[in-house]
């Protein structure tokens, strides 16, 4: 475990608001932030975990467009069900913001016009497309046309969606407005760039001087091949209806590009939170001794490694990520998980057919976190994770040792007299798995921290069955009073041990076991002055029930259904 009182801001990435969430969120971004955090606060430590709805960018315009109902109406509706999901998923954010807040739009606009005051920025002025009939500039998704690679007629300005090509707007055959259909013309607009070839050498530096060694290879290596390819400028401002306007120049309908301002948003989202808690936000992101983590899935790699270190080392006084632990992507029977296809495990759906098993997938996506490289989520593993591992070990461990401590005690837990060498070794073993799984946690090995977990309710199991208590009970009653006792205890490194990543089974299991003031694991060290040998033990039914084959068909096919329609 790591020294007390460190202090963390946890970020995870702000979700677009124009969907619900899946399965693949989950396990990409949220479930490792709140393992993280969570796990963070139970050593003590400082966190601010953060999070928030992206409300902006052109792909929220556009599908409010497609479904004739304002961008507002869109993010608010979405805001509602994403947040909602959190919380039902018990995702502990310290807070969830959103970019349409006032705070977020001040933050941004004032980050923008100080960089600019510094003259950190280069501007440019570039011909871009313009629907005269619409009069405003059209964004790359805003112009269809003919793909010069395949000819299908519906290409964007940015992308086949056929044949999958790269485009840019000006390689399109037959141009045409995606709002009026009308032909567009070229007219001038200025735009401001970030320098990000003047910062390239920095990047390189600082990653292979601090983070060559403590940084997921998966994501040094999408670090080095941007850096290897050369950082070309990127313009921060953009000719939308849609975003933070921003004033400058005299020059009207500018937003701020969606990717400059959405990162700031963490920001915001800590200033709102600090101001409500009365805390400083100055020292979750200005102060050089706090832990800046972002968690985010492959495909935001460049923006948090690269794009945004150097937004926050213009500003010349915010630290620098710590670590960035990306994910890959989760897969889900075999293909990639689609938002347009629906080919997706829907978080709201999910709660329907599976309601208060929260944990069960909590546990799946963990136990199968596409850490290192892409995962495939079937429903078949899903089962057998289910049935194989929290049924049958953990949920049959703590049932016979509370099923024996009710029938042979009624309830009250047996203070043994005294415990001998073999079952102390036993009691031991246990204490060490604060530090095993902390390791783990410490090094953004999620996987192995819950395979660890679910070896201690192994351990456990093995320790029953090789004890046998219930064969003993005539012959040796003080011997069956020291197993249980032993039971009694690896069930509440369980119990304490397991909250970052079972929240829900954490809490009901703990108030079974009369744990429910601890909340840090140093406690655990005098667990034994804790035990209250008066406390009644209640049969409160199992913590996981075994999932039967028809609910997985059932899944099965929904997800083939839903797919093909
Ligand atoms: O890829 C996405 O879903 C983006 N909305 C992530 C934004 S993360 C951050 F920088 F705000
Ligand atoms: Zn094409």
């Amino acid at each position: 475990m790591s020294e007390k009182n460190k202090t963390f801001t946890v970020t995870a990435a702000l979700p677009y608001a124009n969907g619900p969430l899946h399965i693949g969120h989950l396990a990409g971004v949220y479930i490792p932030a709140d393992i993280f955090s969570r796990y963070q606060r139970l050593i003590n430590n400082d966190v601010a975990f953060i999070c928030g709805s992206d409300e902006h960018g052109v792909a929220i315009s556009l599908q409010a467009r497609k479904e004739s109902i304002t961008p507002k109406e869109l993010i608010d509706r979405y805001d509602k069900l994403i947040r909602d999901s959190f919380e039902e998923f018990g995702i502990s954010f310290d807070n969830y913001s959103r970019t349409s807040r006032k705070i977020h739009h001040e933050t941004s606009i004032e980050m923008f016009n100080d960089l600019n005051k510094k003259n950190l920025f280069s501007s440019k002025t570039t011909k871009q497309f313009y629907d005269e009939e619409a009069k405003q500039f059209l964004a790359d998704r805003y112009i269809i046309g003919t793909c010069p690679s395949c000819k299908f007629d519906e290409a964007y300005g940015d992308q086949c969606e056929k044949c999958g090509a790269t485009l840019s707007p000006d390689e399109l055959k037959n141009p045409r407005s995606a709002i009026s259909k009308s032909k567009p013309i070229l007219k001038d607009s200025k735009h401001w760039y970030i320098n990000l070839d003047e910062f390239e050498d920095f990047i390189r530096d600082w990653i292979t001087k601090e983070h060559k060694d403590d940084w997921k290879p998966n994501v040094l290596g999408q670090v080095k091949s941007w850096l290897d390819n050369g950082l070309k400028p990127r313009a921060v401002t953009r000719d939308l209806d849609w975003g933070i306007p921003i004033k400058i120049d005299g020059e009207e309908g500018k937003v701020l590009y969606v990717w400059f301002e959405a990162p700031i948003g963490y920001i915001s989202a800590t200033k709102e939170w600090a101001e409500k808690n009365n805390k400083n936000w100055n020292k979750y992101w200005k102060d050089k001794d706090t832990k800046l983590v972002h968690f985010i899935g492959k495909d935001n790699i460049v923006f948090h490694c690269i794009i945004f270190p150097i937004i926050l080392k213009m500003t010349g006084d915010h630290i620098l990520p710590f670590n960035v632990p990306a994910n890959e992507f989760l897969n889900l029977e075999g293909n990639k998980i689609s938002t347009s296809r629906n080919w997706a495990v829907w978080l709201h759906e999910y709660l329907k057919d599976f309601p208060d098993m929260q944990d069960v997938l909590r546990y799946v996506l963990t136990v199968n976190a596409p850490e290192t490289k892409d995962n495939d989520f079937t429903w078949k593993e899903f089962q057998m994770r289910n049935n194989s591992e929290l049924v049958a070990i953990y949920g049959n461990f703590i049932n016979r040792v509370l099923t024996l401590i009710i029938k042979y005690y009624n309830g009250i837990l047996p203070n043994p007299e005294s415990i001998d060498e073999e079952n102390q070794k036993i009691i031991n073993e246990a204490k060490t798995f604060p530090k095993l799984i902390g390791n783990f946690l410490d090094e953004f090995k999620f996987r192995e921290a819950i395979k660890s977990l679910m070896n201690l309710a192994r351990n456990g199991n093995k320790f029953l069955a090789e004890s046998e208590p219930w064969k003993l009970q005539k012959s040796n009653p003080e011997k069956v009073k020291e197993i249980l006792y032993v039971g009694y205890i690896i069930s509440c490194y369980l119990s304490i041990l397991s909250e970052p990543f079972l929240p829900f089974t954490s809490n009901k299991l703990k108030s079974q076991l009369n744990l429910g003031e601890i909340d840090s694991w140093s406690e655990l060290e005098n667990l034994d002055s804790k035990i209250d040998f008066s406390f009644k033990i209640k049969s409160e039914g199992v913590l996981f029930r075994k999932i039967e084959d028809d609910e997985i068909i059932k899944q099965v096919e929904k997800l083939n259904k839903m797919s093909s329609q």
